[in-house]
Formats: structure tokens, sequence, C-alpha cells
């Protein structure tokens, strides 16, 4: 019989060589130390797909620890500063089959990279008689991490997902730690634990829960990550003024997490045909920037995806094989869309906008203004989040960019709401 993984001889220098690596890196020796006293290997299944296998193409390998082939290698991934690994796929499936298996699927579930965790923590920097709210618990590593800091009475975690909580709270329970976990949608925080001194989420939205600001205290913190409809994800860490706003900069870390569950704007080639008619009538132009984000222009992009945050996207290629295609977006708060008809090779490309905000015209203002700014990356930026908007700021020159209208200069209104998913 294969003894227990608890028991093999490798766990504990590759934790403390977890620790060294972690110690040397910038702001790591706290953390390095909780990483120590916080066996990780208690946290994370015995099947885990990793995720360094080819997730561009949504193809992750099965690590099994349960096979003496897999053993060691499943303790270095588990002990690797920058490995994220996969304990649920597609919202159900839990990892199985043989050591060195591919099986393809959407992360549901995942244990982030203890690289990134300490990084996170280190920014948050909880200290002694804080609370804190960590939204997005999954195997409770990073919850376990905060209970050793914090002491567990002063830690809620929430995980929306039950089998992943209940798992969550058996290894916390194996250490010693009783922190309040709350199986719900994390987007509604949990009042009854607050108010909070931090609050730290682990996966990735278009804007903080209002529930998340109002149950932290005044001058309290939310570290979150914060994703476009296209393909960014960048860390914000926000500091709440009174209950309804907050404010802070962008972190010079990236890491890319799930989204939240429910929480996804999306627009479908379906919802396309409602669009794009004669009603309102469209306003028609042409323009020079080009509606396809490139390598170069990721940043420009973000700041339009965070200031338009409830806009979806959707590409639609034409099926004639010209490469020609037509970028749809479309903003669920308002109704407003605007399409964007690239053909290959083609200088000028015509646009189509209508609805109260004329979208096409909001997203070329932003990238411009980035333009202007000297094309900077994004952690030169900072976020600001009312009730009724967000907005981005240039955190060396202080510019900020806002919507038209909420700058005065046009006022949304009408329902021609596309029924965007929400
Ligand atoms: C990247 S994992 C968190 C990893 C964790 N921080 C760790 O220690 O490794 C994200 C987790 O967020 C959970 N989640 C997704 N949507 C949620 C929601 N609406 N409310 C609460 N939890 C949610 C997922 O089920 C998943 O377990």
């Amino acid at each position: 019989m294969t003894p227990d993984v608890f028991d093999d001889p490798g766990v504990c220098p590759a934790r403390e060589s977890l620790a060294g690596r972690l110690a040397r890196s910038d702001g790591g020796s706290r953390w390095a130390q909780a990483v120590r006293d916080v066996p990780r290997h208690v946290f994370i299944p015995p099947k885990v797909w990793s995720a360094d296998g080819d997730d561009r193409r949504g193809e992750f390998r099965l690590l099994d620890a349960t096979d003496p082939a897999g053993r060691a290698e499943w303790i270095a991934a588990v002990h690797s500063s920058d490995t994220s690994l996969v304990t649920q796929l597609d919202g159900a499936r839990r990892p199985a089959g043989r050591h060195g298996d591919l099986a393809r699927g959407t992360p549901t579930g995942s244990a982030t990279a203890p690289g990134l965790v300490a990084a996170m923590l280190h920014h948050l920097d909880p200290r002694d008689g804080m609370r804190v709210l960590h939204v997005g618990c999954g195997p409770g590593y990073t919850t376990g991490l905060l209970c050793r800091e914090l002491g567990a009475d002063q830690v809620v975690a929430v995980e929306v997902d039950e089998d992943l909580a209940r798992r969550s709270r058996q290894s916390l329970t194996r250490l010693g730690h009783h922190p309040t976990l709350v199986v719900r949608d994390g987007w509604h925080g949990h009042r009854q634990g607050g108010p909070y001194d931090l609050v730290l989420v682990t996966a990735s939205c278009r804007r903080p829960a209002r529930a998340w600001i109002a149950q932290t205290r005044p001058g309290g913190r939310i570290l979150l990550p914060l994703h476009g409809a296209l393909v960014n994800s960048g860390l914000a860490l926000l500091e709440v003024a009174d209950g309804d706003t907050a404010s802070g900069r962008f972190l010079p870390l990236r890491g890319s997490f799930m989204p939240l569950r429910d929480r996804r704007i999306r627009l479908t080639a379906t919802d396309t045909h409602r669009l794009g008619g004669d009603r309102p009538r469209p306003v028609r132009r042409r323009t020079t920037t080009s509606p396809l984000p490139m390598p170069e222009t990721l940043t420009g992009w973000y700041l339009v995806e965070l200031t338009l945050h409830t806009m979806a996207t959707v590409v639609a290629e034409a099926d004639d094989g010209s490469g020609a295609f037509t970028a749809w977006f479309a903003d669920s708060d308002t109704g407003s869309w605007a399409r964007v008809d690239h053909m290959p090779g083609a200088s000028t490309y015509a646009v189509a906008q209508s609805g109260p905000l004329l979208l096409w015209d909001e997203i070329e203002e932003i990238l411009h203004w980035w333009e202007r700014l000297g094309r900077p990356p994004w952690h030169l930026f900072g976020i600001t989040v009312t009730p009724d908007a967000q907005y981005v700021w240039h955190a060396p020159t202080g510019e900020t960019r806002q919507l038209s209208y909420l700058a005065g200069q046009a006022t949304p209104g009408g329902d021609c709401s596309p029924g965007l998913k929400t």
C-alpha cells in the first residue's frame, strides 16, 4: 500500500525550500515563516490538475500523489511558488484518472500559486487585532495563512461551492483552525461578521461588490483582482472612504484568477442580432482606431474595460475567408451598443453606434488618453469606485478619465437594453 502523502519524507524539505524562495522575494520574509507553519500539502487534494500544461487550449495534466510514479511531481508542484493547481473543472468535475492524463475544461476551483498568495498578503498587510473577510476561500490555504496570522476568530471566509468549502473546512480543522466559513455567493459578503478591516478577494470581477465596501470600516482595505471583458487582469488595493466609495492603486503584480461565478457579463452572437437595427437610429462614422486589442495596446483596453465595467464584447468573423470581422460592444447598464467593421489592410473602419452612450466614442477617448500619457503600464494607474460609477486615474499626473456623462457632457437614459446576460 502507498504510504500517505502526509508521511512522505519529501514534504518537509519541499516546504522549507518554498519558504526559502519566498524569504528571498520582495516583502516575502514575514510570509516565509507562515509558509513554514502552515503545511500547504494538507490543503491540496491528492489528485489535482496542473495548470502548466497547454492551458491556452484548456488542457490540464493530472498529478496523482496516490500513484508512486506521480508522488514526487505532486509534492514539487504543491511547493512550487508559481504553479497554480486546478481542483475542479466545469463547476463539478473533480480530478480523476491516472497520473499524467490530460483533461479539458474550464477551471472553477483552484489553488492559487503560493508566491502570488504571499505577495498579495504582503500588500494587504494584516496586523494583530484586524478582522478579515476572504471571498473565494477555495482549498483554504490562504484562509489558513490568515488564521495563523490573525487567529481564526478574526477570519471570515466565503466559498460559493459546497463541495470545495467542505474539503477546505476539513483541511483547516485538521490544522486546528476554525474560522467562520460560509457557503454562499461572496458577492454579498457576510455582514454578520463585519465590519472588516480587510477584504481579500481571490476570484476576479469587473467591479468590487457594494457589499464589500459597505462591510469594510472607513480606512479599511480591499485587495481584489479586476478583469476586463477581453483579456486583462490586474490586482487593485483599495482604501474604503466612507462606506460607499473606495479608491486605490493597482499593484505591480499580475495574477490570473477565475471569475466570480454568475457575475460575468456576456454578449453572444445571438444578442448581436437584437442590436444593430435602426431603432434608435445609429450614428455612423469612420475610425482609424482598430477594434482589435494588440499585445502592445492591452493596458489601454484594460482601462477601457474598467471604466466601461458593464460593457461586454463579442467578435463575429466573416465566413468568406477574408479575415474581416465585426467587433460588437454593448453596455448592459444603458443598453447602448457599437459595432466596428474591421477589414484586413484597411486604414479606416466603419463605426455604427446607438443608445444613450456613444460607446465607440468613449472607448476611443480612453485609448487616446492612454496614448497621450505615453502608454504607461497598468500599475501606474489607480481606480475609484463610487455607488454610480468607477473610473481610472493616472497616479503620476493625477489625471482621471470618466465616462462623458459622468463628466457632465451627456445624459444617459432611454430604454433599449439588449438584455445581456449578467
Ligand atoms: C482561485 S480560487 C481561490 C484559491 C484560494 N485563495 C487558495 O488559497 O488557493 C477561487 C475560488 O473562488 C470561488 N468562487 C467563485 N465564485 C465565487 C462567489 N461568487 N462567491 C464565493 N466564492 C466564489 C471558487 O469556487 C474558487 O474556489
